[in-house]
């Protein structure tokens, strides 16, 4: 159940199991937080420069304005020596299964050697807290790196999944079979934009903002074939302030970094409200709002 390009799919949205749309987030809190070696390109002359006083304030502003839409963040205490786990939506895949109401989550395999210990944390707060928690098979040697890379369509058991820096596309087989999901994977070839979520954020079920440079032809032929409303960013806001890397948790906010102007006008001719937060002690690693948290059902 793994699908390239349209003329592979044979079912629409519809066809897909309905799934509650998950309330609530955690965070991971950046007191270990720092840029301390270079794994992306936005990394790169920024080891040792994070102002850890400036990623604190700008880290409770996100958890506030989070909590001040009613999505009250479960915090997981960060780590020391492990500088990039407050970045929560890369060590995991959330699950709702829609047969049983069951929730659990995929542990993620890493692809950088620095990540990897980031991994046991989470799956020790997800067995306290009563999920399921499975790992990808011993058999398959194969990159994956959770939300990153795999995103749910919103409202249904349909999973995107983005392929060739952090996640192989070997890994969305697997997850396919063991979540009983179809998996419509996106490759990406542009080393700035080496997450999924650093060029696409579903915003609800018919609407999704993208960078559209990174995909291939196919790719966009998926991507319109299942949403109504693309919003495009354009490439200085994808590219510097990570445009795309913003989250809507309630199909109307759209928290973003500041100073996607135009992004901002686009996603607000959409019937989108823009909430301008700034991350920019965490760009300097190669990430915003989308991978400094996790939703979870
Ligand atoms: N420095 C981190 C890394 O390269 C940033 C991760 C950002 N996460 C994301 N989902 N884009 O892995």
């Amino acid at each position: 159940m793994l699908y390239h390009a349209p003329s592979e799919v044979d079912f629409q949205l519809d066809d897909c199991a309905r799934v509650p749309v998950p309330t609530r987030v955690v965070l991971t809190t950046p007191t270990y937080f720092d840029v301390a070696y270079v794994i992306n390109p936005h990394m790169a002359h920024h080891v040792g420069t994070v102002d850890h006083d400036t990623a604190r304030r700008q880290w409770e502003a996100l958890r506030e304005a989070y909590a001040s839409r009613g999505v009250y963040p479960e915090i997981l205490e960060g780590v020391e020596g492990l500088p990039d786990m407050v970045f929560c939506a890369n060590q995991t895949l959330p699950f709702y299964r829609p047969t049983t109401a069951s929730r659990g989550v995929v542990l993620s395999r890493m692809h950088a050697p620095e990540r990897q210990a980031e991994v046991p944390h989470f799956a020790r707060f997800f067995e306290q807290l009563g999920y399921e928690v499975h790992r990808l098979p011993e058999s398959l040697d194969t990159d994956f790196e959770g939300m990153g890379d795999a995103i749910w369509h919103p409202e249904h058991h349909l999973l995107w999944g983005g392929y060739g820096f952090r996640t192989e596309r070997e890994a969305y087989a697997a997850i396919s079979e063991m979540l009983d999901v179809p998996v419509l994977t996106l490759r990406l070839d542009d080393p700035d934009f080496y997450h999924l979520d650093t060029c696409f954020s579903v915003l609800d079920a018919r609407s999704v903002l993208i960078y559209p440079d990174v995909f291939d032809a196919k790719g966009r032929a998926l991507i319109d074939r299942f949403f109504d409303t693309v919003i495009e960013a354009p490439d200085d806001e994808a590219r510097r302030l990570f445009a795309c890397n913003a989250h809507c948790p309630d199909g109307e906010h759209v928290l973003i970094q500041e100073g996607c102007t135009v992004t901002n006008e686009r996603l607000r001719s959409a019937g989108f409200t823009p909430v301008e937060l700034d991350t920019s002690e965490f760009l300097k690693s190669g990430g915003s709002v989308f991978c400094m948290k996790l939703m979870i059902w």
